[in-house]
């Protein structure tokens, strides 16, 4: 009797040991449709507008991976852009893969593109401590409460260019994108001048 519980939990964590590769496994068979584009490591790809993925909230990611299949994002015929993304995300229908394919994008460092800009840090810190801090966390690591993304670690042209498609109407119109919306308003409190020195301080972050 004793023999038969031994093997049946010799057996059972058999089974749990192949199936952890394999969710691994599955995860980065699933990438395969995205790091041409998003980077082996999910680092981005400036040439192509592609963001960093790597470091970035899942719940964030899954939600921008929905909208985009329900065409709530890039539903405007000018986000060239986010129209490269739409068939992509389209492919994830199923939960169970799209969860493995968000863990592994989990395992991947985070990037940083410190140096890179050049701003007045005190200006930026000020402005962004009042316009975008209560949201996106005092270090722009993002606040899962708030529903807001991190920004730190985010490639600077691809932060650019979203903050002017929500002020262009281009993103976070959509009667049902709530939070794009909410982020759509907000882009509109900030000048020119401002948003360099504020991208400029989100980028010194990480
Ligand atoms: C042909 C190139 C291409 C491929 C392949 C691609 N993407 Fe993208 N992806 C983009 C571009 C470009 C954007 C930026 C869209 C924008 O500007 O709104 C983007 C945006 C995203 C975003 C939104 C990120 C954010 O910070 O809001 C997520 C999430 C994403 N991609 C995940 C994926 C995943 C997962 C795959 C594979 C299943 C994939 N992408 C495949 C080009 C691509
Ligand atoms: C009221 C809360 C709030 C404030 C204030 C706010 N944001 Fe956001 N922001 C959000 C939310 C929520 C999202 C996610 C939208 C979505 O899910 O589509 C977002 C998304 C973004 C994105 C898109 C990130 C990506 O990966 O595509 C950028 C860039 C951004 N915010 C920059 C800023 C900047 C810069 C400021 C200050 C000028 C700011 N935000 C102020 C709530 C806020």
């Amino acid at each position: 009797m004793r023999l038969l519980i031994c093997a049946k939990a010799v057996i059972f964590s058999m089974l749990i040991m192949l199936h952890l590769p394999l969710f691994a496994e599955q995860g980065q068979a699933t990438y395969q449709l995205c790091s041409a584009c998003h980077g082996a490591q999910g680092e981005g790809n400036s040439a192509l507008n592609a963001p960093v993925l790597a470091g970035q909230f899942d719940w964030y990611l899954q939600r921008q991976l929905q909208h985009f299949a329900a065409d709530l994002r890039a539903d405007d015929t000018r986000d060239v852009n986010g129209k490269m993304m739409v068939p992509f995300a389209k492919q994830l229908t199923d939960p169970e893969p799209t969860k493995q394919l968000l863990n592994y994008i989990n395992s991947f460092e985070p990037v940083s593109f410190k140096g890179s800009l050049k701003g007045d840090l005190k200006n930026g810190s000020r402005y962004y401590q009042a316009k975008c801090g209560a949201c996106h966390g005092g270090s722009a690591q993002g606040n899962s409460a708030f529903n807001a993304p991190k920004l730190a670690g985010q490639d600077p042209q691809y932060l650019f260019l979203q903050i002017a498609n929500y002020q262009q109407g281009i993103r976070g119109t959509h009667q049902a994108d709530k939070y794009g919306r909410q982020m759509a308003m907000m882009a509109n409190t900030v000048s020119d001048k401002e948003l360099q020195d504020i991208v400029f301080f989100i980028t010194e972050q990480q």
